[in-house]
């Protein structure tokens, strides 16, 4: 379901448990979040400890497939849930699978990656996932950077 403190600044959102998660029980816990987690402390000057670390989609898809629109529904009132109940200060939401579900948006992250959104009356922003980052580090991580620079500034972060 998540992990992280009851009261958190920063309520974290991907896509869906990966292998490593499922073994482990908690999300981002494998490269990706190793790397995420890395930038927020850099960039917001929080860590992960200050985080609730969650995935739109609560279980792992077969063969490692994107979680479909219906099992991101499906889920959806989980995540909800944890909105409410957390009260967290803002909402990242990684990748574009996050962010489309959760911001109920079409564009692809190319596009509204540092963007603003509201979920519930708490502030949100979007950026790419890390595996992204992983895949393409030259290109991807300084736009990383770039929009939790904006989310430290715009929400008055850390
Ligand atoms: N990728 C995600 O989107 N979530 C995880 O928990 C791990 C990898």
């Amino acid at each position: 379901m998540g992990s992280g403190p009851s009261r958190p600044t920063l309520l974290v959102v991907g896509e869906a448990p990966g292998k490593t998660e499922d073994e482990g029980g908690e999300p981002f816990i494998g490269r990706s979040g190793q790397l995420l987690f890395k930038l927020i402390e850099e960039e917001v000057g929080i860590t992960r400890a200050d985080c609730f670390v969650t995935n739109i989609a609560k279980c792992r898809p077969p063969n490692n497939r994107p979680p479909t629109a219906k099992e991101c529904e499906a889920c959806r009132p989980w995540l909800l849930e944890q909105l409410d109940s957390l009260s967290p200060d803002a909402v990242l939401s990684v990748g574009n699978t996050a962010t489309r579900q959760l911001f109920g948006v079409s564009e692809g992250i190319s596009t509204i990656h540092g963007q603003r959104f509201e979920l519930n009356g708490v502030s949100g922003i979007a950026t790419y996932h890390p595996a992204a980052g992983l895949r393409s580090p030259n290109s991807v991580i300084p736009m990383i950077r770039e929009d939790l620079r904006i989310l430290k500034s715009q929400l008055s972060l850390a």
